[in-house]
């Protein structure tokens, strides 16, 4: 891509070295299908710099042992660097204390452990829980089951058809009876930012607690859990260029003390008779069993190299992507796009008329362009817009506006072959 290219798509101030970019992701080098890869599935999961793969190698190769419970060398090292990445993700939410951030295995297990503790500890017949409609299945189903179990209702805000959630019927929808609202800050489906900070204030004002899926917004937009004062925050390495298998539920140290316990095993226990067991304190409570000890480490150099870089030049060049993508593919023939909110990031979605996603997804394969296609672990989503899933090209700050162009171009002779 030419400098020119660069400086567009970033904005005169905010130029990254893209290129440069590109050459610490090796697998941005590869062929698939004789083509150059062009990787614009990054809402499924972000490609990883050779420094977060070079710490995994580093590890295994170099510390391996289990964590806080050896007295040897190896175990001494692996715990430290197991340990510092709580130090850097602290900061990089803005969490108050290091206690507050607990390690789990992503997103998914993140929203579980709040619904399966938190929930099964303060919910009663008749109580309320929102979530919105356009919520991945992981935020939906863990809600379904604890609300069955507690005799509590589900309610869910309504999804605009531009892809916003209704903030009047969410106001209607909150009352005395809500006690958690549990809600997606970045779509992955539709790529819309939703409002957190004003569903936070208002839930607040009921007397409910917030709980924030961050899988998407935690790489693209700065997150400060204080300033938000959401009261949970989960996110996943894997969708910030780190390890799959490591992810990071944030709470507000206040609830995690009162919340009942979620897996039992080793680590989270401080004392075990067969009469009583007590609990370890924060955040190992919530840590039972051997954790993927190598992906947080490696998740670290991932944090730093998005700190390098800077969120902010991260977003405007993903922004630029987004734009120009949109209007590229406004222009073909048959495309409607499904979601175009006033606030989104970095996730384009599409149909098109008389085309099966999938058999787009195929096509665009066969020129090395990886797209996801279907309803993105969004059902529900999906049948609000009356389609059975979409195409979403997502965007990544190693992308460029030439993989655009090509992805532009053999959209076109996909849709030609398929009509
Ligand atoms: N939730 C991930 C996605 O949106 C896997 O593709």
């Amino acid at each position: 891509m030419s400098n020119e290219t660069m400086i567009a798509a970033t904005g005169e101030n905010q130029v990254l070295d893209i290129e440069k970019i590109r050459n610490d992701f090796p697998v941005l080098q590869r062929m698939v299908k004789g083509h150059p890869l062009v990787y614009l599935d990054n809402a499924a999961t972000s490609q990883k710099p050779a420094a977060v793969i070079d710490a995994l190698v580093h590890y295994y190769t170099h510390l391996n042992a289990n964590v806080h419970r050896g007295i040897h060398t190896l175990a001494e090292e692996a715990t430290a660097a197991f340990e510092a990445t709580r130090d850097v993700v602290r900061s990089f939410i803005n969490a108050a204390q290091r206690e507050e951030i607990i390690y789990t295995k992503g997103t998914t297990e993140g929203l579980n452990l709040v619904a399966y503790t938190w929930g099964r500890k303060h919910l009663r017949e008749g109580d309320e829980v929102i979530i919105s409609g356009m919520e991945h299945h992981s935020n939906i189903v863990p809600w379904q089951v604890v609300c069955e179990e507690k005799n509590a209702v589900l309610k869910v805000i309504p999804i605009t058809d531009k892809g916003e959630l209704d903030m009047e019927v969410f106001h209607q929808l909150l009352s005395e009876r809500t006690k958690i609202v549990s809600v997606v800050h970045v779509s992955n489906a539709l790529g819309t930012i939703n409002p957190v900070k004003a569903i936070i204030d208002a839930a607040h004002a009921k007397g409910a607690v917030v709980l924030i899926d961050g899988a998407q917004s935690s790489m693209h937009l700065d997150i400060d859990v204080q300033d938000l004062d959401c009261d949970f925050f989960a996110l996943s390495a894997h969708k910030m260029l780190g390890p799959t298998g490591a992810g990071i539920l944030y709470g507000k140290s206040s609830l995690l003390e009162e919340m009942p316990v979620f897996l039992g095993g080793g680590e989270m226990i401080k004392e075990v008779t067969f009469e009583k067991t007590t609990y370890n304190e924060l955040p190992y409570k919530f840590e039972a069993g051997t954790p993927n000890i190598a992906d947080f480490v490696a998740f670290k150099p991932a944090i730093e190299y998005i700190n390098k870089l800077g969120k902010e030049k991260i977003r405007a060049h993903e922004d630029a992507l987004l734009s120009y993508a949109t209007e590229k593919i406004k222009e073909t023939e048959g495309v409607k796009i499904i979601g175009e909110a006033e606030q989104k990031a970095s996730v384009l979605s599409f149909v098109i008329d008389g085309v099966h996603p999938q058999d787009i997804g195929i096509l665009l394969d066969n020129k090395g362009i990886a797209v996801r296609t279907g309803h993105h672990c969004a059902e529900p989503l999906m049948s609000r817009f009356c389609i059975p899933g979409t195409i979403r090209a997502s965007f990544a700050v190693y992308n460029t506006l030439a993989e655009i162009d090509l992805f532009a171009e053999a959209l076109k002779k996909a849709i030609k072959i398929l009509r």
